[in-house]
């Protein structure tokens, strides 16, 4: 069997590295295809090699832009590498351009080549279209042939749109068998000490969403409530380059002053630090599970969350919306009073570090 991966930005990486390893494993022929979405060493190199990744096969090396220029330029690169590469499977994960670029160019391939797309990451919806990531989610299940659930919640959404129930096979979350298996190695970094910080003494943010980092009035709420919280605890923000960008655009970087800055950090350094905080402030997608895997407080700073199994099973609650400092802080006394769960303690059905393995056998079902 052949199957080509692509990865393409950040939160892409955790989750190819666990299936391009089991099907490695299963001896099948592998291709990975990096699009270039992400290029920084911080932003994709220290990705492979924390968590061991071997070179891409390919890297289409297309860069930032517009979501039209992004999106076209993956779709443009792609489409020789799959008509040489003739792959069983084209395996995309998650909800990036990059996702959405390539199962394009696979499903119009389809015919001609006899390949077929599996989705890892199917099925979540936020139902805000004006995410990009809602577009690129709803639109890639519509083409995949094989739509991979994290989460059994994510079905309905999926029978809702009018998916034939025949293409969605549960399988769990992927990017949780990353983190159990890189756990240890990460608590033995102890980043918090290297940084000065007490363990379950701080709290850590991130922030990168066009809704809260794009415009001058959403970035200085969320940098104001995040200075109260400085008050009460220090907070570590390792700064994704758009939010940096647009603080120094918009003259908001005073604003970083009571913060704990750090350049974008590693997968290893980021779940040393999450692992060990008092609480998580973020409207990152990923760290939303990381918390519930991990039974750390999470406050989510957006207004609605595609992971709503991380509220219902898990540590995360949603800041009260539309953002204000106060309520960003009240939050963060909400969901530290809620306290720790212990590693291990996570009940979500699937999140077990065994998702790879029923990815490749859910894989290999359907061709045969
Ligand atoms: C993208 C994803 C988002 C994901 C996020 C994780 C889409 C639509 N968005 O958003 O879902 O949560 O990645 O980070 O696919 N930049 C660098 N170095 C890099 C990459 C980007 O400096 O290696 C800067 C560039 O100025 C670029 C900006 O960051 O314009 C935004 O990058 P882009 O890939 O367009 O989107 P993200 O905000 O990272």
């Amino acid at each position: 069997m052949r199957v080509l991966l692509v990865a393409g930005a950040r939160p892409n990486f955790m989750k190819i590295a666990p299936i391009l390893a089991a099907v490695e494993q299963a001896r099948w022929q592998a291709t990975l295809v990096h699009t270039g979405q992400h290029y920084d060493a911080q932003m994709s190199d220290s990705f492979f090699h924390d968590l061991g990744i071997r070179a891409p096969d390919v890297n289409l090396g297309v860069g930032s832009g517009t979501h039209a220029e992004q999106t076209a330029r993956v779709m443009l690169g792609f489409e020789p590498v799959l008509a040489s590469t003739r792959p069983d499977w084209v395996v995309v994960v998650g909800d990036v351009n990059s996702t959405l670029a390539c199962a394009l160019v696979a499903s119009k391939l389809r015919a001609a080549l006899g390949c077929r797309i599996a989705h890892v990451e199917a099925g979540l919806r936020s139902r805000d279209w004006r995410m990009p990531e809602e577009v690129n989610r709803v639109l890639t299940d519509q083409l995949a042939d094989l739509l991979l659930l994290p989460s059994e919640d994510a079905r309905s959404n999926l029978l809702a749109e009018g998916i034939e129930p025949g293409r969605i096979v549960f399988v769990g979350n992927v990017m949780i068998d990353t983190l159990l298996a890189q756990l240890p190695a990460a608590l033995a970094a102890g980043i918090p000490e290297r940084e000065g910080l007490v363990p379950r003494q701080y709290a850590v943010s991130t922030l990168h969403r066009p809704s809260n980092v794009d415009t001058p009035e959403a970035l200085s709420v969320v940098l104001a409530g995040l200075t109260a919280v400085a008050e009460r605890m220090p907070v570590v923000l390792p700064l994704h380059p758009r939010t940096r960008r647009n603080a120094e655009a918009f003259g908001l970087s005073s604003l970083l002053g009571k913060l704990r800055v750090l350049e974008p950090v590693g997968y290893r350094e980021m779940l040393s630090l999450t692992a060990q905080a008092a609480a998580v402030l973020t409207d990152s997608g990923g760290l939303q599970e990381e918390t519930t895997a991990l039974g750390v407080p999470c406050l989510t700073l957006r207004e609605q969350t595609e992971r709503p199994v991380t509220v219902t099973e898990g540590t995360n609650r949603m800041a009260a919306w539309p953002l204000t400092a106060d309520g960003i802080l009240a939050g963060f006394e909400g969901t530290l009073a809620q306290g720790q769960r212990d590693v291990g303690s996570c009940s979500v059905e699937g999140w077990d570090g065994h998702a790879a393995s029923r990815i490749v056998a859910a894989l290999r079902r359907t061709v045969d």
